[in-house]
């Protein structure tokens, strides 16, 4: 694979390059505040194509759409009062809502995958916010990681899974919630469709109901099956002492004897460990066969760091 082109997102010349690419049908690689996105034109068939061609991803899952300002999201989607008050309080932020698609949506119909619904969320990081205004339409981004790696926190990580299949990498250093967008679904009754970088109990406060689980045989889309996120070593979780061989992901107090150990969080801070996680995957990713980890306690963010853990230790489709 040949070398990706890289730009620092403040060098004066990377926003232009990054629009001109994006105009032109191209990919670019852009920071979120959750995790670099993969990011295409939505309204243009032909480039989100390019997005499931270079992620290898199946093309009947379906993208989030990334809009400016709410206004942005109203012209692709129907927001319901709940919609409203959610994205008052969450947007600009790590939460994705799935939304009603407008009638007379410009979004390419490949990006919702001829879906009913559309998945919307506004990012609060100022890169992909200068990207979103310079650009003046809806970018549907998917992770910037290969179909089935763990997702990119880092631009080199971007580079590592993506080369030069990508137009332009914008690199704004590593990413500072780590986990991906948490996904309601507001179709139907609020459902948490995935956890992430909004805390379930704070999404629950602002509606004033629990949020409601996935109803049971739902389509699972490839995004959510259980061995996504996968690294090539296997995992074994809540392990409280190390066995002969093992790499350690550590939350807290490390364990004696592992091979090699990253620390999530020393003082077992749950958004450092979530910031964390995805690089210390790809780091202990292939020194050693297994990787133990360290329970997390499953309050607040580390619902989603579990919830990818036990993504990344399934056995694999
Ligand atoms: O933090 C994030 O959300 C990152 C950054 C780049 O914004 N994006 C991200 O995208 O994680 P992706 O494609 O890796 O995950 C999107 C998830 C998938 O599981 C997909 O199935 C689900 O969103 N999704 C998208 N549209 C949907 C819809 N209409 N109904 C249900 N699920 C949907
Ligand atoms: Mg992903």
């Amino acid at each position: 694979m040949s070398a990706a082109r890289i730009l620092a997102a403040s060098d004066p010349s990377a926003l232009p390059a990054a629009v001109a690419a994006l105009r032109a049908g191209a990919l670019v690689a852009m920071p979120t505040e959750t995790v670099y996105g993969l990011a295409a034109d939505a309204t243009n068939a032909r480039a989100v194509a390019g997005i499931f061609a270079v992620k290898g991803r199946p093309q009947f899952n379906p993208l989030i759409i990334h809009v400016y300002d709410p206004d942005a999201a109203r012209a692709i989607a129907v927001l319901s009062p709940e919609a409203e008050r959610l994205a008052e309080a969450f947007w600009p932020g790590p939460l994705t809502l799935v939304l009603p698609r407008r009638e007379d949506s410009p979004i390419a119909e490949l990006a919702t995958a001829g879906l009913p619904t559309v998945a919307v969320r506004i990012p609060s990081h100022p890169v992909a916010r200068q990207l979103l205004l310079a650009f003046g339409g809806p970018l549907a981004a998917p992770s910037a990681n290969r179909s089935g790696h763990v997702s990119a926190t880092a631009a080199a990580h971007v580079a590592a899974d993506l080369g030069d299949d990508v137009a332009l990498i914008l690199d704004s250093g590593p990413a500072t919630v780590g986990v991906e967008s948490t996904i309601v679904g507001l179709a139907g009754a609020p459902t948490l469709l995935r956890a992430g970088g909004v805390e379930r109990v704070a999404i629950e406060a602002v509606l004033g109901a629990p949020l409601a689980a996935p109803a049971a045989g739902a389509l699972e889309a490839p995004g959510m099956m259980a061995s996504h996120y996968a690294p090539a070593a296997t995992l074994r979780l809540n392990a409280t002492s190390i066995r002969p061989g093992e790499t350690l992901i550590a939350f807290g107090p490390p364990l004696p004897g592992a091979v090699a150990t990253v620390n999530l969080s020393p003082v077992q801070d749950l958004r450092e460990a979530a910031a964390n996680l995805f690089a210390a995957l790809r780091t202990l990713d292939g020194i050693a066969p297994v990787i133990a980890v360290a329970p997390i306690p499953n309050h607040g963010l580390g619902e989603a760091i579990n919830d990818r853990l036990a993504r990344a230790a399934a056995p694999r489709t």
